[in-house]
């Protein structure tokens, strides 16, 4: 009987001792850090426009008050990321380990249609959350005319 005892505290403390290890190892920092990396999918996800998406027409023409409502929300739910000047050299960006395009760089998105952009900004691309359900349609398009204005050779319209 104290054999079986004993036999079995030694097994309790087996199981118990790589428990403990791990719980130990969650709480201090190069643990947790190597961890993280074991999560992270090495390379980015690639974006992946359907050809449909890619074929829709801008239906809003880019005018001033157009690019203008666009800016308005770009710098509310874009610019954390992206950069207010659309950089993408944001420390969030750093922090969450993605490199954005420079939408300033007319090569950026230069093979990105108007409806490819529209459906990106619609769905998001993890980390990147999807605008669809915030923003009205026209207001994605507003966007699009918005980061498109950013890449011309004119200063983008000032709002004041
Ligand atoms: C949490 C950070 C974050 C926020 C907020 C965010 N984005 Fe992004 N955005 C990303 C990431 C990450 C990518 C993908 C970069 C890559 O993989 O090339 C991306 C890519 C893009 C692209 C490039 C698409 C392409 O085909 O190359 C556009 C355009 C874009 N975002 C617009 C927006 C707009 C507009 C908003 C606001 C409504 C927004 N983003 C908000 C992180 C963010």
């Amino acid at each position: 009987m104290r054999k079986q005892g004993a036999m079995l505290s030694a097994l309790v403390l087996l199981v118990a001792i790589p428990f403990f290890q791990q719980t130990k190892g969650l709480a201090n920092q190069p643990a947790q850090q190597a961890d993280q990396q074991a999560q992270e999918p090495a390379p980015p996800k690639p974006i992946v426009i359907p050809p449909e998406a890619a074929k829709k027409a801008n239906p809003v023409k880019p005018t001033a008050k157009s690019i203008e409502a666009g800016k308005r929300i770009f710098d509310i739910d874009c610019a954390m990321c992206h950069g207010e000047n659309g950089d993408g050299k944001t420390d969030l960006a750093k922090s969450l380990g993605v490199k954005l395009p420079d939408f300033r760089d007319p090569a950026a998105l230069g093979s990105v249609t108007d409806g490819g952009l529209f459906y990106v900004i619609s769905k998001g691309h993890s980390p990147m959350p999807n605008e669809d359900v915030r923003a009205k349609p026209e207001e994605i398009w507003d966007l699009v005319n918005y980061i498109r204005s950013l890449s011309e050779k004119k200063a983008p319209p000032k709002t004041k």
